[in-house]
């Protein structure tokens, strides 16, 4: 496993990405992924699968306190009192008493930057939150928010299809995390050729390009959400190779 380390915190760059998982099968994913080595995980509340992500933390055999945990809250809970609330319920159903990190699940245009953010560092000095984060903001929004708060994270869509060159940037001068969502472009990368050929001289697959080619950027950590042990197992299989800068720009390329 390899991390990335943002303001002095070691974050696991591959975690698991729950959106779209329930019941007993989110259950299973979670404590394979843990069983596999995995030690960061992803879910939000509008995922509707806190309660079996809790589960498949609890029955796994890998200590809570190894794992890091996001939740994000969805923006018709961006209140002051919903924000609390809604994190404590979180927390109920996470089966643990603070998540790692909590993120703004979306810019919102009704409720101002100062009022969710302000709850999350209430829940931060009480110790139910240890980083606050935001997702889906374009630069201008995370330096407003930056303004409320010290922002750990910004979790966007990215993949080899999807530039954020300049949320990278950012990332790097404002030393937060940039979580890679979507890593694998929903399966459409798969058959990308440049990816094949790329994965040919290193024995590996499109899907293992990818999710390098994101982690081994400075401050990148990226999400694949897997269901199959299959997919569990060779998208957590990246940490026993290296790109060259070559096959890094090549990749960069395919941005459309
Ligand atoms: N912040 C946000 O607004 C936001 C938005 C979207 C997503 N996310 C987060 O990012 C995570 C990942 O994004 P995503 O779920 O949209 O898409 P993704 O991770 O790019 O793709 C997931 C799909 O790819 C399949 N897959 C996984 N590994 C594979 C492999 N090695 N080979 C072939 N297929 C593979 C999965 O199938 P199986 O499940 O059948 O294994 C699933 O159908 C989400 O789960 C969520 O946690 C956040």
């Amino acid at each position: 496993m390899e991390h990335q380390k943002i303001r002095g915190v070691q974050v696991p760059s591959l975690g698991l990405g729950t959106y779209r998982l329930s019941g007993e099968e989110c259950a299973r994913a979670v404590e394979r992924a843990l069983a596999l080595g995995y030690r960061h995980i992803d879910t939000a509340q509008m995922y509707d699968n806190e309660g079996e992500v809790g589960k498949g933390i609890e029955s796994s055999a890998v200590d809570r306190e190894e794992v890091f945990l996001t939740t994000k809250v969805w923006p018709s809970d961006f209140s002051y009192q919903r924000v609390i609330e809604t994190t404590r319920q979180s927390l109920r159903r996470l089966r643990t008493d603070r998540v790692d990190l909590l993120l703004m699940h979306w810019p919102s245009r009704d409720v101002p930057l100062e009022e969710p953010l302000g709850a999350m560092m209430e829940l931060q000095e009480e110790g139910s939150v240890n980083h606050i984060g935001v997702s889906n903001f374009p630069p201008s929004m995370v330096e407003d928010a930056a303004r409320h708060a010290e922002i750990f994270c910004n979790q966007v869509e990215y993949h080899p299809y999807e530039a954020q060159d300049e949320l990278l940037e950012q990332a790097k001068e404002m030393d937060y995390l940039l979580t890679a969502y979507r890593p694998l472009s929903r399966g459409e990368i798969l058959n990308d050729e440049t990816l094949q050929e790329i994965g040919g001289t290193h024995g590996k697959t499109p899907a293992q390009v990818a999710l390098r080619w994101l982690i081994q950027q400075e401050k990148v950590a990226a999400i694949p959400k897997a269901t199959s042990e299959d997919h569990l197992t060779s998208n957590f299989d990246v940490f026993d190779f290296e790109l060259s800068d070559e096959e890094m720009e090549r990749v960069s390329r395919l941005s459309r």
